[in-house]
């Protein structure tokens, strides 16, 4: 089934050609560092048998404080929202937008009607989507506005009969991660998924996972391959698992506050921006766009996000010299 309207298949991977300063990806930059790059070339070389899942799962796991039963390791985040079509059959499937378009396009692939739920700005807060959506999915922190939703406002969508898909995958950019539901376990129907994509950068490897209710696990791992997690994948996660990614979340918000703060006149800054990148609107974006490119730099397109408009750019955080320099790039793109 054709998808309506944008290209939910575009991602900032394809913007960020070699050679400009990639800010369309919001992978960490300078990850994976020296310590998990040894981890992972050890699990290259113990790479000749098949994988085995099980201390990687009994270690995330511990790190969410949760039985085993409840965790579904994965060959990154998106292969969760491939399970979820595959296995589940939505009578009312709700995406919450603008958000990360892969859930979407996958149940589309998978010939599931999909209904669009879309958040207004210039919060771009969660709302409720409609009572008898019977699957629901949403992000937080929201890629692409950079909006978090409160953790009540996200538990509330939760009721038996639904399940609600949460995309975690920018959790761990929020210091502490206190609207994070990864620990909850009341919740009927939750699942949460997790990245080690963007905070390990790890983009190429393919690792992350799930967490919610045994049955649901359940229905989700029998139509998954076998062998779905690599070796290499499965130490990292148990090497991950855990890991403190405060320090860096505390960093990461000064950074991006160095970022704002740098913005040339002319820019509007959508929503209150607590995530990994912020979402931009600028007169004339698609020529700005282009301007930055030949300035050396690749900012993500906003306009292939339903609910967004094309005066949309968003924009990953960076060390401030490196803002410095795209600040400038950005005012001589819109002079
Ligand atoms: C919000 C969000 N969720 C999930 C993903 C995919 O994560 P993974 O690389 O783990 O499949 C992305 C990638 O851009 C994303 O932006």
């Amino acid at each position: 089934m054709t998808p309506p309207g944008p290209d939910l298949r575009h991602h900032g991977d394809v913007e960020a050609t070699p050679g400009l300063v990639d800010l369309a990806v919001n992978v960490r930059a300078g990850a994976p560092p020296a310590w998990l790059r040894e981890v992972l070339h050890a699990a290259v070389d113990a790479s000749a048998s098949y994988p085995d899942p099980r201390r990687a799962r009994a270690a995330v796991a511990a790190a969410h404080d949760r039985p085993e039963d409840e965790v579904l390791l994965t060959a990154g985040a998106a292969e969760t929202f491939t399970l979820v079509a595959r296995a589940l059959a939505p009578r009312r499937a709700v995406v919450v937008h603008p958000s990360f378009t892969e859930p979407e396009a996958a149940l589309r692939a998978h010939r599931h009607p999909v209904e669009r739920h879309l958040l207004a700005p210039p919060s771009y807060l969660l709302t409720p989507p409609p009572a008898d959506a019977d699957l629901v999915v949403l992000g937080n922190p929201t890629n692409p506005t950079s909006v978090l939703h409160p953790a009540d406002d996200v538990a509330a969508l939760c009721r038996p009969g639904r399940t609600v898909v949460l995309d975690e995958a920018f959790a761990d950019t929020d210091p502490g991660e206190p609207q994070s539901l990864a620990g909850r376990r009341d919740l009927p129907g939750l699942l949460v998924v997790r990245s080690l994509t963007k905070t390990w950068g790890l983009a190429g490897l393919r690792v992350g996972y799930a967490l919610g209710p045994p049955e649901l696990v359940a229905a989700l791992a029998a139509v998954q391959p076998h062998w779905p997690v690599s070796t290499p994948a499965l130490a990292a996660l148990e090497a991950c698992a855990g890991a403190a990614t405060t320090p860096w979340a505390h960093e990461l918000a000064a950074h991006r506050q160095a970022l704002l703060d740098l913005l040339p006149d002319g820019v509007r800054v959508v929503g209150q921006p607590r995530s990994s990148f912020v979402l931009l609107q600028v007169p004339d974006a698609d020529r700005v766009r282009q301007r930055l490119r030949e300035a050396g730099y690749a900012v993500r397109r906003g306009d292939t996000f339903p609910g967004l408009e094309p005066d949309h750019l968003r924009v990953a955080v960076r060390d401030p010299a490196t803002s410095a320099g795209f600040a400038a790039a950005l005012a001589a793109a819109l002079g």
